[in-house]
């Protein structure tokens, strides 16, 4: 496994690659990685592809300084794990190395990053796309691995490739998680205790809500997700969304769509947790 950390010595390894007919595969990460992290880079290394992951914590999709600042950072273990898998390649950027300059850009993908966490977390998905937009000219991937645990990003990153015409298959990875349920997070290690014992709350009452099924109304639904997830004084509900898997737009009734999900996210002490779950 090689590693690298500028743009210059990563173009010179992946260009070498194309030029031998390899497949390039690309698996963009934060670090700190778990379970969830490696079941993308298994898809990506089981479809063929030469593995490129890379690791850099973004500070322009941080919205909270505070959660910058206590991002779980191991990169030594991130490297011992992926060597172990067998990735490739490792790009492993400084923040110098990705904004020589600050990025001015704004990226506008009409509604669907006006809602959930685009709603709750203002500018996070702009650094988002700014820096997957980055990666993908730097990388320039046939494929890109993303899990659908962060939901809402797996569409942002789809509108942002058809609006900028990256040549890049988007692939979806389904969201893995603990046996008690909980899905996994890079946050989850920020939890104590007591916080950890109430998270798979969370997906109790995803998963109750799914079983309740399209027989119960939408706003029956919502109303008790959120009480049974608030019902733990651990645990805070800061939305609980019904929505179109493709527009991500508010539901009221299951006759809209085909295709729903229900979307929550969760405040446990200072920490936030997302998760959800396909209802139809
Ligand atoms: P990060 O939170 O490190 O996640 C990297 C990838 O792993 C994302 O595609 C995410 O959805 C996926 N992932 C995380 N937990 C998962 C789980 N339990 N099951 C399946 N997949 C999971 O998402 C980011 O980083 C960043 O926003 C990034 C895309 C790298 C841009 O900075």
């Amino acid at each position: 496994m090689k590693v690298v950390r500028t743009a210059a010595e990563l173009d010179q390894e992946v260009a070498n690659q194309r030029k031998n007919g390899q497949t390039i595969g690309f698996v963009p990460t934060m670090g700190a990685l778990h379970v969830g992290h490696i079941s993308l880079v298994n898809k990506c290394l089981t479809d063929g592809c030469y593995t490129v992951c890379s690791i850099f914590v973004n500070p322009t999709q941080f919205n909270d300084k505070n959660d910058l600042k206590n991002y779980p950072r191991m990169p030594e273990q991130d490297l011992a794990l992926l060597e172990e898998r067998g990735v490739h390649l490792v790009f492993m950027p400084s923040v110098e190395e990705m904004y020589p300059e600050t990025d001015t850009r704004t990226f506008d993908f009409g509604s669907i990053d006006k809602v959930m966490e685009g709603a709750k977390r203002p500018g996070h998905f702009n650094g988002v796309a700014q820096v997957v937009s980055k990666l993908f000219t730097m990388v320039q991937p046939d494929k890109a691995y993303f899990g659908e645990k962060d939901f809402q990003q797996v569409a942002i990153i789809n509108a942002m490739v058809k609006q900028h015409g990256f040549k890049v298959e988007i692939v979806r990875c389904p969201i893995v998680r603990d046996t008690d349920g909980l899905a996994l997070s890079s946050r989850n290690m920020l939890l104590n205790a007591q916080q950890r014992k109430s998270a798979p709350t969370i997906y109790r009452a995803l998963s109750d809500a799914k079983l309740l099924g399209t027989s119960t109304s939408i706003e029956e639904i919502k109303e008790k997700v959120m009480a049974q997830v608030n019902a733990d004084s651990e645990l805070e509900v800061e939305y609980f969304d019904v929505v179109d898997a493709d527009s991500l737009q508010s539901l009221t009734s299951w006759e809209e769509s085909n295709n729903i999900f229900g979307c929550i996210a969760v405040k446990v002490g200072a920490i936030r947790l997302i998760d959800n779950i396909r209802l139809k």
